[in-house]
């Protein structure tokens, strides 16, 4: 069945206390919104961003990253039930599920949003819910239930009375709903509540007056759908999320050798046998092989491809690069906007000066396979240096070297015997 999602981003995020729409907050180097659009991609064909508050910046993001993504515009925000009712002009003849989630949620993940929808299609349910157990249920809404279990409502802590507010099951805010059947209930919210706003939340009653099949699928890790409300909690869940990978990594085996340390984005991928030393940042999106060495103190800076046997070592950082098996840099450099062949050796300090400043234009520098860099050489792309050629220790490297020769800038070593005595009275 056809599945297009519906992600809510047009509240404002108050107590992020930021010029940045909340949802553009990064947790390595990718906005909130992104992670959950990741997460939807393998079910949905379409997303649907609801925006609002900096509704430009954040329709920017989603146009220039994801092209099965369309945003709608919320003005004013008068509730989460409001918000998706923007949709309905848009899926006037749908007729599939729509999933529905928020922007800043982004440890929701793929497996569990599967399993839901999976969930919903086998109760033949027309709406589904996700609910949690939480031990201390203040701020959600929470899922009221009748005798026999079924579903009733869900009920705001605002509108709660305090039996309801003792329910420790609470809406985690993730929907799926057979799109024919409950389109016409954004038609019928009201906003007849303490806070005055349409409550999604209300399609749940809607359905089952309208005696349609409603259910609540109960979210297994809770984790999942931790939201981001302020800058400790963008903190709390960049942990959550790289203690996840880091596990994710190891259990594939790789070896982290401390993962309080290390930092590894989602979108990184890492063969068997590599070990990750200390204190290293990898993040954005890359792929390095087996049997590599990275740090410690390394710093991958996204699309960095490391084929196998690689040594990225101490303060080295890579951005943008292809490296090629058994290629090392060993010590302090930079690598970016490269492709290094295969048994490539950067000797220490080396760096390609990649960015050129007065016209703001990024170069590539090309390594062929079997190039040795002296150490502290630096190579002023666009430059190219061919297989197997050597540069001598301390060069300035700004025009291309030939096969097997050795390209050298050198200012003479000048001895000036007993200089040291004869300025020292
Ligand atoms: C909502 C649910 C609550 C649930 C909780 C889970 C309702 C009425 N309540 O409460 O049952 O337990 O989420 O986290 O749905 N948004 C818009 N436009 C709006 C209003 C909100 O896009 O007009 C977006 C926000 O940016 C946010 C999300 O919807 O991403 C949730 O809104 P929020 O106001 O935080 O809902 P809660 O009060 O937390
Ligand atoms: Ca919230």
């Amino acid at each position: 069945m056809e599945i297009k999602s519906v992600i809510l981003a047009a509240g404002k995020g108050t107590r992020m206390k930021s010029n940045t729409p909340k949802v553009l907050h990064k947790i390595m180097d990718k906005p909130l919104v992104g992670y959950v659009l990741d997460n939807v991609k393998g079910l949905a064909n379409e997303s649907y961003v609801i925006v609002g508050h900096h509704a430009e910046e954040v329709s920017e993001y989603v146009m220039k990253n994801y092209t099965c993504a369309k945003t709608v515009l919320q003005t004013p925000q008068l509730g989460t039930g409001h918000a998706v009712s923007m949709v309905c002009p848009y899926l006037e003849n749908f007729d599939g599920l729509v999933l529905i989630l928020y922007g800043d949620t982004p440890l929701i993940t793929e497996t569990t949003l599967k399993k839901f929808v999976e969930y919903h299609i086998s109760c033949g349910s027309d709406l589904t819910v996700m609910s949690a157990i939480f031990d201390d249920p203040t701020n959600y809404g929470r899922i009221i239930r009748e005798e026999d279990n079924s579903l009733k409502c869900i009920v705001e802590e605002k509108d709660a009375s305090p039996e309801q507010k003792a329910v420790k099951e609470i809406n985690a805010g993730i929907y799926c709903l057979d799109w024919k059947k409950i389109k016409p209930a954004f038609s019928q919210l009201t906003s007849n509540n303490t806070q005055g706003e349409y409550y999604l939340t209300d399609i749940i009653f809607w359905g089952k007056q309208q005696k349609l099949n409603v259910n609540a699928y109960i979210l297994e890790n809770n984790e999942e759908i931790y939201g981001i409300n302020s800058r400790q909690n963008l903190a709390e869940a960049a942990k959550l999320m790289n203690t996840r990978k880091l596990n994710t990594l190891m259990d594939s085996g790789v070896t982290i050798v401390d993962p309080s340390s290390t930092w590894i984005s989602d979108d990184t991928e890492i063969g068997q046998d590599t070990i990750v030393y200390p204190s290293t940042y990898i993040e954005g999106k890359n792929k390095i092989g087996q049997n590599c060495k990275i740090g410690p103190c390394a710093h991958l800076r996204g699309g960095v491809e490391v084929d196998d046997n690689c040594k990225i070592g101490n303060f080295v950082e890579v951005k943008k690069a292809k490296i090629g098996h058994n290629t090392n840099a060993g010590h302090l450099s930079y690598i970016g906007d490269s492709v290094l062949g295969s048994h490539v050796n950067i000797g220490a300090g080396t760096i390609t000066a990649n960015f050129n400043p007065i016209n703001n234009v990024k170069s590539q520098t090309v390594l062929g396979d079997n190039v040795k860099i002296g150490s502290n050489t630096v190579l002023v792309a666009p430059v190219e240096v061919k297989e197997g050629a050597n540069i001598g220790a301390g060069s300035v490297v700004t025009k291309n070297i030939p096969a097997w020769a050795l390209g050298l800038t050198r200012a003479p070593l000048r001895i000036i015997e007993n200089w040291v005595k004869g300025n020292s009275n």
